[in-house]
């Protein structure tokens, strides 16, 4: 039998790249898609892949959908996307969505025990501590999808085979350090968001790209393998790697450090997560390290690039802290791509915010919602003044 799968941010970059993985298999089947506004190429994939039920969550845009295509269910707003999850009838749930939207939907996908395989990474930053412990108490398994997390995923479940969790020691995340890697700081004022969106070595969505080039994206994932892998943040180190063939290592007690190889292709950790515990072919092109030549390592630098260290103070502060701080970067990097805000004008942003709201204890999923809003004001204020 074939495994539901619900796709939620189907037409973007993880969207589109978890449908190719799709449809090369025999074992998947898509039971629902969903996008934000982009309903035309949401509707085609539909078509495509003959889907009967699509989510569209910007209301209009989905009206306008329900007129286009009548071959299936169209369903609107939050709510809408929320629905998809509870009556789809999904083995797995892959939260492909970008920012703390994602929350929503992957707390109705754990509330209801279905398995999530998650690229939104901003539903543990925001709200780690409630969703490990949702999928604790209805036995949803958690499979992560960004690349560094699967490779470490892979790593410990080869380690638990044979020793146990107490000899790993530290989790190490590779960073590529992004199109701006070497810059000072002075050479970072005035670049432009063109330059900010060329990365090196991946493809991926806009907002991404941007906290690939400002390093919150490391500090993201910092936060992100503290929840998934339960390690506390002193023992999760980062380093640069430029080539972005080794995505991550575990380094453990008897000196002896495992890492996890391969060209940057997100089909690779999508299919993993989709096929768990199985593994399938995927099209990508086998590592030959000679024709690789060299692979290089640098330390981060958190003068140049501040949001690293932001995440890791907000991560250690705890409670509302890594809500706020994600808030403010997505408002940031928002403002960034409008040309609104300097580049460097984004890690201000976030600091302003942060030292505006502290950090409050979390009660229930309700304050995370609250904080997020209230974040996003005070940042929204934070950026008119640094531009001016
Ligand atoms: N791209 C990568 O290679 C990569 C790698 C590792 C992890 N990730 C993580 O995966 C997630 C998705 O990244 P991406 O690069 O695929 O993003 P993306 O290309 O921007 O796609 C985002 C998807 O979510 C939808 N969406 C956007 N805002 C939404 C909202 N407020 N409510 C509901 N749906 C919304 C978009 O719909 P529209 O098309 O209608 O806007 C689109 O389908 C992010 O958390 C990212 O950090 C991505």
């Amino acid at each position: 039998m074939s495994r539901r799968i619900l796709l939620l941010g189907s037409t973007g970059s993880i969207g589109t790249q978890a449908l190719d993985v799709i449809s090369r298999s025999d074992d998947l089947e898509v039971v629902g898609l969903s996008a934000q506004s982009n309903w035309e190429a949401l509707v085609a994939q539909a078509v495509e892949h003959q889907v009967p039920r699509i989510a569209v969550t910007d209301e209009d845009l989905g009206a306008l959908a329900a007129e286009a295509w009548t071959d299936g269910e169209v369903l609107r707003g939050p709510e809408g996307l929320v629905r998809l999850v509870l009556e789809s009838g999904a083995d797995l749930v892959l939260n492909a969505l970008v920012g703390s939207a994602g929350l929503g939907p992957t707390v109705a996908t754990l509330g209801e025990g279905i398995d999530l395989a998650l690229a939104n990474k901003e539903s543990l930053v925001v709200g780690g501590e409630l969703v490990m412990a949702l999928a604790e108490a209805t036995g949803a398994s958690i499979l992560p999808v960004d690349s560094e997390h699967s490779a470490i995923h892979q790593l410990i479940h080869g380690e638990q085979a044979t020793g146990g969790l107490a000899s790993i020691e530290k989790l190490v995340l590779t960073a590529s350090g992004g199109p701006f890697r070497g810059r000072t700081r002075s050479e970072l004022e005035g670049v432009s968001v063109e330059q900010a969106l060329k990365h090196p070595t991946w493809a991926m969505g806009g907002k991404i790209t941007i906290d690939s080039a400002t390093l919150m994206n490391k500090g993201l994932e910092v936060i992100e393998a503290h929840h998934l892998f339960g390690t506390p943040y002193e023992r999760i180190d980062v380093v640069v790697h430029p080539q972005s063939i080794v995505h991550s290592l575990i380094t453990l007690v008897d000196g002896a450090a495992l890492a996890h190889l391969g060209h940057p292709d997100m089909r690779v950790p999508i299919a993993y997560a989709l096929h768990h515990p199985q593994r399938t072919e995927v099209p990508v092109k086998p590592l030959d390290l000679a024709e690789v030549g060299s692979l290089t390592f640098e330390p981060v630098d958190t003068d140049s690039f501040p949001c690293l260290r932001l995440s890791r103070e907000a991560a250690i502060a705890g409670g509302t802290a890594p809500c706020v701080l994600n808030a403010a970067n997505e408002v940031a990097v928002h403002a960034f791509l409008e040309g609104r805000l300097p580049f460097l004008g984004i890690p201000e942003v976030i600091d302003g915010a942060l030292q505006e709201l502290g950090s409050q204890p979390i009660r229930a999923f309700e304050t995370l919602y609250d904080a997020d809003r209230e974040a996003r004001e005070v940042a929204s204020g934070l950026v008119s003044t640094v531009t001016a």
